[in-house]
């Protein structure tokens, strides 16, 4: 079910919030989006919640994702923290439930053990990790037989993630992108531009097809409406072979948006 086509595209929500999160997401929900990537930590779920009790899509068309945050890596924290995500989304389960990080000090196991009593308890149908490294999700399927969705991790052409790719290959476990349009540094590239007026496409589009081809659901970003549609409009055109490599190149530049600076307890990264 997460592979299917309408559920390639999610529409992310960091970090909108109140009247911009409202009028970005209904522009979304318009369009098409039936996906929708929030978190804990964006504090915009009942923000979200709100927005979907008054629209008329139906509740299996939906499919939405939410992530637990560190802090909330404890027996006492997590399955609470889950319920109060069902009660801000105003939903009686999460289609997928990620843990947003992976802990500091690299043992997974109790983090995953929790990630799986939610799954039981039939407070999400899907689960699945964030910001794993390849290490940890070779480590991940030794920990459970149950399913893992995704990983939603960096990924966008300018940052080469072929070893990811390979991890994702070797477990099974999907990847899912983050920063697609490298919040908006891929989009201004000579190649994009050049290849985005050859498809008679927008550059953002190429972006976007180029992560799909490369076998990635897509998380993208977007307040504005046109950009919002473009971002959705990717099914009836494809990239060739020699573009698709062409835009492999750009992985050389290794621009990376969410690295220790911004994001002091990420993992060292493949
Ligand atoms: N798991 C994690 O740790 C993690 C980390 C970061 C993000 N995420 C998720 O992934 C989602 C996407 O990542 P992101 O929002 O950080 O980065 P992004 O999608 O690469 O960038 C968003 C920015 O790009 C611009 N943009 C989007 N589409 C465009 C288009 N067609 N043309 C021109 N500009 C465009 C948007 O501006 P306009 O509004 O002006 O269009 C916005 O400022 C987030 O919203 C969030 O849900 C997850």
């Amino acid at each position: 079910m997460y592979h299917h086509a309408g559920f390639q595209r999610a529409f992310g929500t960091f970090p909108l919030k109140g009247d911009t999160l409202a009028t970005a997401l209904i522009r979304a929900l318009d369009t098409g989006y039936r996906a929708i990537d929030t978190a804990q930590f964006y504090e915009n779920e009942k923000d979200i919640g709100t927005v979907l009790a008054t629209s008329r899509i139906k509740r299996e068309d939906l499919l939405i994702t939410t992530k637990v945050p560190v802090t909330n890596f404890s027996a006492e924290a997590f399955i609470p923290s889950v319920k109060q995500s069902l009660t801000d989304l105003q939903l009686d389960y999460i289609d997928v439930l990620l843990l947003h990080w992976p802990p500091a000090d690299g043992n997974i196991k109790p983090s995953v053990e929790w990630l799986l009593e939610a799954k039981q308890l039939g407070l999400c149908k899907h689960v699945g990790v964030s910001n794993y490294t390849s290490a940890m999700l070779d480590e991940l399927i030794t920990i459970s037989d149950e399913p893992f969705v995704c990983n939603q991790i960096e990924f966008h052409p300018l940052l080469d993630q072929s070893t990811m790719l390979a991890a994702s290959n070797r477990t099974g476990i999907p990847l899912s992108s983050y920063c697609s349009v490298a919040r908006g540094k891929a989009l201004s590239q000579p190649l994009i531009v050049q290849i985005a007026q050859a498809y008679n496409r927008t550059p953002a589009q190429i972006v976007l097809k180029w992560i799909l081809q490369k076998g990635v659901s897509v998380n993208a970003m977007s307040t504005n409406a046109d950009n919002i549609k473009a971002n959705f409009d990717l099914f009836d055109f494809s990239l060739s072979n020699v573009d698709m490599a062409q835009i492999d190149t750009l992985g050389q530049q290794g621009y990376r948006i969410v690295n220790k600076e911004l994001v002091p307890w990420a993992p060292e990264w493949d």
